[in-house]
């Protein structure tokens, strides 16, 4: 496609979320008797939805047992996405209250999306524990103080597509991540 610079190919991808994988499982929270407690994944959509079907797989072959559920957030405005202007837009379904969860999403830009589903499932759904994991790591847009736990991949300030990641619908099923050369 002549529109997007590809920034990082199918392979690179599957490599690095085979070793985010073993990274999350080695940081996982443990029973007394040394064995993984199980995990709920939960996927912000739609954004996270094809990053968290290759990262779940890649979790289970480091001998986690994962549940996933997803939620979904809803930005108002284009731009910019001010706290104010994401709401809580459904799910996760299942209770979480006792769970460890590992709370995953596409891009972490300014912070707020992040911010909102974090304190959500730790305050209000009040999970045991809640690590976050993202794909891409967008830091020269971030306005909150806040870091994932797991990043797959920084990138630089640009308009980012594919592997699950949009620009108005269209992009979702490329197999790479590149970047919109004509929004
Ligand atoms: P934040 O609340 O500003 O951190 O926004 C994060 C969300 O904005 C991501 O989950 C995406 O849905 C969206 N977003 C931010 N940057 C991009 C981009 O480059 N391409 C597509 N979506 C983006
Ligand atoms: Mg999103």
């Amino acid at each position: 496609m002549d529109d997007v610079d590809i920034l990082i190919g199918e392979r690179d991808i599957a490599r690095r979320v085979d070793r985010l994988a073993l990274d999350i499982a080695e940081a996982w929270p443990r029973a007394e008797d040394g064995a993984p407690r199980p995990m709920t994944m939960v996927a912000v959509l739609k954004g996270a939805f094809v990053f968290a079907a290759d990262l779940i797989r890649a979790l289970h072959a480091k001998g986690l047992a994962v549940e996933v559920d997803f939620m979904r957030l809803k930005s108002y405005g284009d731009a910019t996405e001010r706290a104010s202007e994401i709401a809580m837009r459904g799910g996760p379904e299942r209770p979480l209250a006792g769970r460890h969860v590992l709370l995953v999403d596409d891009i972490l830009d300014t912070g707020h999306s992040l911010d909102l589903a974090r304190r959500h499932l730790l305050g209000n759904l009040e999970a045991a524990s809640l690590r976050t994991c993202v794909l891409l790591d967008k830091p020269a847009r971030r306005e909150l103080p806040i870091a994932a736990d797991h990043v797959g991949f920084t990138v630089p300030d640009r308009f980012v597509v594919g592997y699950g990641i949009d620009h108005a619908e269209r992009y979702r099923d490329l197999p790479h991540i590149g970047a919109v050369t004509m929004p």
